[in-house]
């Protein structure tokens, strides 16, 4: 089904339409109500009293008049200016959930309709820098962007994953040129021994004017192609992106090898993004402050204060610089994209801006040495996520494409979405960014043992029945779930305090008690089976009590709570749904007993519920958000 807001929605703006005639049916305004009055309220009289100028009541009355809702809702009521408060019937509840639990299809997509119209959608996730062990900083953009890629393809989009990973640029030449003087070859290379690699490479660069020479001369080999400085390129890459895999399996992340498009992947058309950007923008002269044609006022009195007006490309100081309208730097100077250095040299924008193009625009590889790889994307939508520090970048990166028009999708003639899905920092106890007793930063792989290590000593207090093999399984699922969990539950936007005891506890907003909740359900239904007499025919779900109703309307709303992570890209709004589905159910269950049932019909009707409320759980945690369920544990 659609959400339910979705279904009111459309009878509402029908009826404004038949009523007040089709210019009139755009929005209907409509919110969850307060639940003392009303399930769902519309507020859409009082904005159309304004331009039909009527007394907002009596728009109201009008509306329902032409409501066509008495399948679904008990009469509507109007309160205070115009509200039009509407109240859930209990019949079309139950008819819902019973052909929800009659159909084992449905059921499995959690009763959420596909969307009506599916975009081609890449999400650009993870993007981890090569030749560094993961740490802590890039467990939210693999967990965040994994949990939108799942859920938007859930939705019936065409996603492309794309793990934009940072394999090129300046810090090679000294790698490369470090690699010279070491026994490195491809068999003996190990992520441990790059990280140790990385820091001896950095010091020397720091150190020797000889060896930064040459590190910047390396650049210039790897760039140009030549053999050994790509051998050894390669290497490192190789070794990089293997961890990196090991990692996202450990976390259940469902990027591909074949995902990985990283920098280098852009090398070649980079100049020829510079040279198109340019001509598409228009220059200006030689700088911001050659003033007139170039989008700056030409009576500024005070250059320092210019404001540029419209988006144009300059040389500035040897660079080749985008200028934006609305980008200041501290001395309230226009502050430029820089898109080529003075020495050549391409940056980390230009790269996204030929990401965007090939992304956007490009439909095939223009290289014959590349492998044949299917790119006939055309995006409608692109979503990154990454920290916040980064909001500036990408505000840049889109501005400039928009003002190329490049963001114009070749096929239905639109505009793309572009979507920088910031997120904020973890922080230790301390407040400060989450570091080792030592000061550095976590490594990603230490963490995750050390969840699972923390799993497993809690559940040996609560399962001591377990084996040790059985434990290890479950330790695994409830330890990676509740790091993942803990961190999709906040607004991405906020940092975050990481807490291993209240991120671990089976109590509260956390993994392992929406895991244990589940659980608690599968073995319910197990013991059910074990008792069943031979099967009577399902009768239907009869929602009696009111924690049945409370129920029933919960596992109706999990299609809004779905839309809501593809809508605004917060997955939070889905973690507490399912938490608060948890604590429905729980009340649910003590108050209304299942295999105790005082008759047959009614025990039938509860069973079902539970297998509903299963349902939903298994979707939302395992399918979109990541996190594995199990029957047992
Ligand atoms: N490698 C980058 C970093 O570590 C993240 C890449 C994000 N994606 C992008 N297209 N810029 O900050």
């Amino acid at each position: 089904m659609q959400s339910i807001e979705a279904i009111l929605s459309g009878r509402f703006i029908t009826a404004i339409g038949k009523a007040f005639g089709p210019e009139y049916a755009g929005d209907a305004a409509l919110k969850p109500g307060d639940p003392r009055h009303a399930d769902f309220q519309c507020n859409a009289a009082m904005a159309l009293a304004r331009q039909l100028g009527q007394p907002p009541r009596k728009v109201a009355e009008t509306i329902i008049q032409h409501l066509a809702i008495t399948d679904m809702c008990e009469t509507p009521q109007i309160a205070g200016p115009g509200f039009i408060n509407l109240r859930l019937l209990p019949q079309w509840l139950q008819q819902q959930l019973s052909s929800i639990a009659a159909d084992a299809a449905f059921l499995s997509r959690g009763a959420v309709d596909a969307a009506a119209e599916p975009q081609t959608v890449v999400v650009d996730y993870a993007g981890p820098n090569i030749a560094k062990e993961m740490h802590v900083g890039h467990l939210r953009s693999s967990i965040i962007g994994d949990t939108l890629a799942r859920t938007l393809s859930f939705l019936g989009h065409r996603v492309v994953r794309q793990n934009h990973v940072g394999d090129f640029g300046t810090q090679f030449g000294m790698l490369i040129r470090h690699g010279r003087d070491l026994t490195l070859d491809g068999g003996n290379v190990a992520i441990s021994d790059l990280d140790a690699y990385y820091k001896q490479a950095a010091q020397r660069d720091k150190e020797d004017p000889k060896f930064a020479a040459e590190a910047r001369q390396a650049v210039v080999d790897l760039q140009h192609g030549k053999p050994e400085a790509v051998k050894v390129w390669h290497w490192i890459v190789h070794e990089s992106r293997r961890h990196c895999r090991e990692l996202f399996d450990q976390l259940g992340i469902t990027l591909t090898p074949a995902d990985e498009r990283g920098e280098s992947f852009y090398k070649d058309r980079l100049p020829n993004v510079v040279e198109l950007l340019q001509s598409a923008l228009g220059s200006g002269g030689d700088g911001p402050d050659d003033q007139g044609a170039n989008g700056l006022p030409a009576t500024a009195s005070e250059p320092s204060e210019a404001k540029v007006s419209r988006a144009f490309a300059a040389v500035s100081d040897g660079a080749v610089c985008v200028f934006l309208p609305g980008y200041i730097d501290k001395d309230k100077k226009p502050l430029p994209l820089i898109i080529q250095k003075s020495d050549g040299a391409f940056l980390y924008a230009t790269t996204d801006l030929a990401a965007l193009h090939f992304r956007i625009i490009e439909n095939k590889l223009t290289h014959e040495d590349q492998a044949p790889l299917n790119c006939d994307w055309h995006a409608e939508r692109v979503i990154y996520t990454t920290d916040s520090r980064q909001a500036q970048h990408f505000a840049m990166v889109f501005d400039a494409l928009r003002a190329a028009r490049w963001d114009i999708n070749p096929v239905n003639g639109r505009p793309v979405r572009l979507e920088h899905a910031a997120f904020g920092a973890i922080l230790g106890d301390d407040g400060k960014p989450f570091k080792t007793r030592s000061g550095e930063s976590v490594k990603l792989r230490d963490l995750l043992a050390e969840a699972v290590q923390r799993a497993d000593e809690v559940l040996l207090q609560k399962r001591p029945d377990l084996s040790a093999a059985d434990r290890h399984a479950v330790a695994k699922a409830v330890g990676i779930g509740a790091i993942k969990y803990a961190d999709l539950r906040q607004d991405r936007t906020t940092d975050y305090v990481f807490n291993w005891d209240r991120m671990l506890s089976f109590e509260g907003n956390t993994g392992p008690y929406l895991q244990y909740t589940y659980a608690r359900i599968c073995s319910i239904l197990r013991k059910a089976r074990q008792e069943a007499t031979p099967a009577a025919p399902a009768g239907p779900i009869m929602l009696a009590e009111p924690q049945e109703v409370a129920l029933g309307k919960k596992l109706l709303a999990f299609a809004s709570a779905v839309d809501s992570v593809v809508r605004d890209l917060r997955p939070h709004h889905l973690c507490h749904y399912l938490y608060e589905l948890c604590g429905t159910y729980s009340s649910f269950y003590e108050n209304c007993p299942v295999l105790k049932a005082a008759d047959a019909a009614t025990r039938q009707s509860r069973l079902q519920l539970c297998v509903v409320t299963a349902g939903v759980l298994r979707v939302g945690l395992q399918e979109l958000l990541g996190i594995g369920v199990l029957e047992e544990m």
